[in-house]
């Protein structure tokens, strides 16, 4: 315990120093172009966004244009902090967003690469910042219930195995980063799709909605500019919650099973209360 704190102390009151390599871009039509910059006097215990933050107050103090990057809650939930680190989205740690991520992580002296997201359908704002809007699109497109009005259905009239429930809240805890967009060669948002539509998919609550839900998101994904799974699980070994490939897999059967469904040869159920296939 006291070695633990003496660590702590001393990750605090250690300070290190990076050379930076970061993309900064003017704009969407601008060609864009990696500057370096020296990042010294940067505690090992300062997150990464937080030692970009001092690189800024130092940009600012000269009278440069800080570097844009995007971020909000710091926290891991928000999936704002989109920033590619040394080639890998979100950096080298696995399972966490680019806020979570502390700068003792890194060798003293390292030469550190910073690039934005990059994949056709997240065009570059400024610097590290890209359009992600893309993905609220397809989430739009299908990935909700849609609740009639009236009275409220009591909590419990569902009742919901724990292992469906589970799994379920596994999907449902993909926080639309993109990190699995930037990761794959393809581009593909097939991740981030299967997540959304199988979180419904297995619950009841989502059963009626979903031959609907998953032709939708799909076409959606598809007139985005996502391009296709290339089977290589690049995008769950950057992906922050760590959601499953084996959800990419539900999302085939779902598309598949929405085919049969229209063809007339198996029937939705009308209520969260009937089951189907
Ligand atoms: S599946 Fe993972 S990497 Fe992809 S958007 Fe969701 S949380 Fe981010
Ligand atoms: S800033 Fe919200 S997840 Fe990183």
């Amino acid at each position: 315990m006291i070695g633990q704190v003496e660590d702590e102390r001393e990750s605090k009151t250690r300070t290190m120093r990076f050379t930076l390599n970061i993309w900064r871009q003017n704009g969407p039509a601008d060609i864009g172009r990696f500057v370096t910059y020296d990042a010294h006097d940067i505690s090992a215990g300062m997150s990464f966004l937080e030692m970009l933050d001092s690189v800024n107050q130092r940009l600012i103090a000269k009278g440069e244009e800080p570097v844009a990057f995007e971020q909000d809650c710091r926290e891991g939930i928000c999936g704002s902090c989109s920033l590619v680190i040394n080639g890998i989205p979100h950096g080298p740690d696995r399972g966490i967003t680019t806020c979570q991520l502390y700068m003792r992580r890194f060798r003293d002296g390292a030469v550190i690469t910073i690039e934005p997201w990059r994949a056709r359908a997240f065009p570059i704002i400024k610097d590290l910042v890209v359009d992600r809007r893309a993905l609220d699109r397809v989430t739009q497109a299908g990935g909700y219930i849609s609740v009639n009005t009236g009275g409220a259905v009591d909590g419990n009239v569902l009742l919901i195995g724990k292992d469906q429930a589970e799994t379920a809240m596994d999907a449902a805890s993909c926080i639309g980063c993109g990190a699995c967009v930037a990761a794959c060669k393809n581009a593909s948002a097939m991740l981030f799709v299967a997540a959304k539509v199988s979180h419904l998919a297995i619950l009841p609550q989502g059963k009626p909605e979903r031959t609907r839900r998953v032709r939708a998101m799909v076409e959606a994904m598809d007139r985005e500019g996502f391009g296709a799974c290339g089977n290589q699980y690049e995008c769950e070994a950057v992906c922050p919650k760590r959601i499953s490939v084996r959800f990419i897999a539900t999302l085939n059967r779902e598309y598949l099973r929405s085919g049969v469904v229209e063809s007339g040869l198996l029937t939705e159920p009308e209520s969260p209360h009937a089951e189907s296939a």
